[in-house]
């Protein structure tokens, strides 16, 4: 598989977008798109630059493995195969102008919102649906909002029930790793029969991931917050999404 990313159609490859975080290529193949992650990282809107060595690996390689296990859970998603371990292929989605948060656990703009200690579990999940759009610092909307600008009631629904679900499905996946999924950010895309589904990434730039046992942050908040330890925080995520447990060769 690597090698016909290195052999084949490479050659036929055509950048379409560069974003702060991936690249996104034509391959040649009708409806199918690459995303190349990138070690790049931005936070705050982009007003903080910097980079996180591994990173394109964590977010490609866990992207492929979470988007195919929420795949065996009847999630549809936009994942057709990871190429290389830094590169995934996908269907080409209209995409959504919506970000869909679910969070467990209070922290960053909800703890703030709501006047709740960093930490605090939640009662029940809470999604909240923002406008994706860096100009204006992608803001929290509701429905209204979004009716006026051309979203419409139906996609919303999808957005929260796919998040609810999204989250019904990887609470208890992560929880098995020793993480708590804290909260998480999701995008939404159509295909071209009018389906929609489950796009962008699943990573530590997009999921607050605390350790179970010890809080310890393994997420992009440590970029963010100038915690130190950021690139061994990407890869001890790494490890525990792609771990081989044999359980039945020890046992
Ligand atoms: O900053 P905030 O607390 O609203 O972030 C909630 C979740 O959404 C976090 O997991 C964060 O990583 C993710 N997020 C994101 N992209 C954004 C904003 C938030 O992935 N533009």
């Amino acid at each position: 598989m690597w090698r016909s990313w290195k052999g084949g159609w490479r050659v036929s490859e055509e950048l379409l977008y560069e974003g702060k975080a991936k690249k996104v290529f034509a391959t040649g193949e009708e409806g199918v798109l690459l995303h190349r992650y990138k070690d790049d990282a931005t936070a705050f809107d982009g007003k903080k630059r910097g980079r996180i060595g591994g990173k394109g690996r964590t977010n490609a390689t866990m992207s492929a493995a979470v988007f195919a296990y929420l795949e065996t859970e009847g999630v549809p998603t936009h994942f057709v195969e990871q190429v290389d371990e830094e590169s995934i292929k996908t269907k080409r989605l209209e995409m959504l102008p919506v970000e869909v948060v679910v969070r467990n656990v209070a922290a960053g703009s909800l703890a703030k919102r709501i006047g709740y200690e960093e930490g605090t579990p939640l009662k029940t999940p809470i999604v909240e649906l923002y406008l994706k759009n860096d100009e204006l610092g992608d803001p929290l909307l509701n429905r209204y909002h979004f009716r006026e600008l051309g979203v419409p009631d139906e996609d919303l629904d999808f957005c929260e029930e796919l998040g609810l679900r999204v989250n019904e499905v990887l609470a208890p996946y992560f929880d098995e790793k020793g993480v708590t999924l804290v909260d998480f950010k999701i995008e939404v895309g159509r295909d071209a029969e009018g389906n929609l589904m489950l796009a962008d990434e699943i990573s530590p730039d997009t999921c607050r991931f605390w350790d179970k046992e010890t809080g310890e942050r393994l997420d992009k908040d440590r970029f963010r917050r100038d915690m130190g330890g950021v690139e061994e925080a990407y890869a001890e995520m790494l490890r525990r999404v792609t771990e081989i447990r044999e359980r039945g060769a020890v046992d």
